[in-house]
């Protein structure tokens, strides 16, 4: 029999939370102020759950979810939740997650949310039995891969290509094994990068690659990619034309598989607020900087050096044609995080690290003296905790923007600029011997 519970809060990740003294239950697809019914087990993880099996009392910020396949696909985490309250809980994700490390910017900017329908990089699931292609997402916590041939999020040029794959890929596709699509739209032309293998063999023979080249030609793909698992590097198999991206002035030559924000409104947005808070001229750093998204319209103000891991990313950089002087360095700055003495040298530096943060550069950062530093982050809690040891070290935190171009996800993003305070060394104080500042 169903249990009755309160939802009380959303989780982290968006599933609804039922405080009990017997642990906190996370119900799925379920919003504070909900009275549900549901079937309580264990997950490995040993977390209470709870599969809904009704809603008793709807709570007054439910809505009916627009997508039709709400029920069976895994994304869209709170598509349930009305538009006011959505905002609020995504903005507060990032209040919170600052508010727990004793930080508050002096500026709230006006948040940035952007409307569905603009994602231009999906990936696709495919699987093939008994002659049968399901082309989409995993089933909502589930294991099987479910049709998904509408999406409210993503780009409608990238569900058409969706569509023309699904009934085209059945002969390229072993049986029951699963093999992944990611699809970008760049430009008005497309990449693919199929990941798994592929054939009779595994890899693309010749009669396999002459079908992808014919494919491609068919459906307006300029290149497509494959690799065996997600750890090997893509090789080319079809190359009709180049995927070029431009940022600011900056035209680069991507490579496949390249990082681009999620969306091109969302893309403007952040390069938005990152240019507010750069000064109009200067030397600038660009860390993390992928293909250059925020290197080119930086460019328009003065030299970049832009630094990135991935050795494709840096190669189409150094080839970029536009605005000089710019640098492309490679280099793991995780591992090998710019010191103090060579970020002293620029005016203003840009960090967008992954999800886990920049933790080690922001320590050599936190006791140096660039006078501007300005954090893009797609995770609240990593850039609180950075933020923090950049305050300790005597940056103040001016201001924040949140930008959502995660719609109806539990992803959010945001850019911060700090300042450095004149006289402030190390955890907010004057420097030993330091002069006071007179009033
Ligand atoms: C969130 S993306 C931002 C990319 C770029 N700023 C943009 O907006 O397109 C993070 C970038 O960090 C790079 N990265 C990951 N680990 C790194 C490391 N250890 N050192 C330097 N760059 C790294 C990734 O390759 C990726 O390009």
């Amino acid at each position: 029999m169903a249990t009755d519970l309160l939802i009380h809060e959303l989780g982290p990740k968006g599933d609804g939370v039922h405080r009990s003294p017997r642990g906190n239950v996370y119900v799925d697809r379920a919003l504070p102020g909900d009275r549900v019914g549901v079937d309580i087990t264990r997950d490995e993880a040993g977390v209470l759950r709870g599969d809904l099996v009704r809603v008793i009392e709807a709570s007054p910020d439910r809505v009916k979810a627009p997508c039709p396949n709400y029920d069976v696909c895994g994304g869209c985490t709170v598509q349930h939740a009305g538009d006011d309250f959505y905002k609020h809980w995504k903005i507060e994700i990032v209040r919170d997650a600052l508010r727990k490390k004793g930080l508050n910017p002096k500026i709230w900017r006006e948040a940035v949310f952007l409307a569905a329908g603009g994602r231009r990089r999906a990936t696709f699931t495919a699987v093939k039995k008994h002659n049968i292609v399901t082309l989409g997402h995993f089933r909502r916590r589930g294991r099987d891969v479910t049709d998904i041939a509408t999406c409210l999020i993503t780009d409608p040029a990238i569900m058409d290509l969706r569509a023309t794959l699904a009934t085209s890929i059945g002969p390229i596709l072993p049986e029951g094994k699963t093999v992944s699509f990611f699809l970008q739209a760049v430009n008005g032309q497309f990449e693919i990068v199929i990941t798994g293998p592929l054939g009779r063999t595994g890899k693309p023979d010749p009669q396999l690659r002459e079908a992808l080249l014919l494919l491609a030609k068919k459906s307006n793909v300029g290149r497509i990619a494959w690799r065996a698992t997600p750890n090997d590097t893509a090789e080319i198999i079809v190359n009709l034309h180049p995927l070029h991206a431009t940022f600011g002035k900056l035209d680069v030559a991507l490579p496949p598989y390249a990082f681009l924000q999620p969306t091109q409104e969302g893309e403007r947005a952040l390069v938005e607020a990152v240019m507010a808070a750069l000064p109009s001229t200067g030397k600038f750093a660009d860390l993390f900087s992928g293909c250059g998204t925020f290197t080119g319209p930086m460019l328009e103000r003065g030299p970049v050096d832009a630094f990135e891991d991935v050795a494709s990313a840096i190669r189409a950089l150094d080839k970029a044609t536009g605005t000089r002087p710019l640098k492309a360095i490679r280099r793991d700055l995780y591992r090998n995080p710019l010191r103090r003495d060579e970020a002293n040298r620029y005016d203003a530096i840009v960090f967008d690290p992954p999800r886990a943060g920049a933790e080690e550069q922001v320590q050599n950062l936190a006791s140096g003296r660039v006078p501007i530093l300005i954090g893009v982050s797609c995770n609240p809690t990593t850039f609180a905790r950075d933020a923090r040891i950049l305050v300790d070290g005597g940056y103040r935190l001016d201001s924040i923007t949140v930008i959502d171009q995660f719609t109806w996800s539990h992803h959010v993003e945001l850019v911060a600029a700090f300042s450095k305070q004149p006289g402030r060394g190390p955890r907010g104080k004057r420097p030993v011997g330091g002069k006071k500042k007179r009033r």
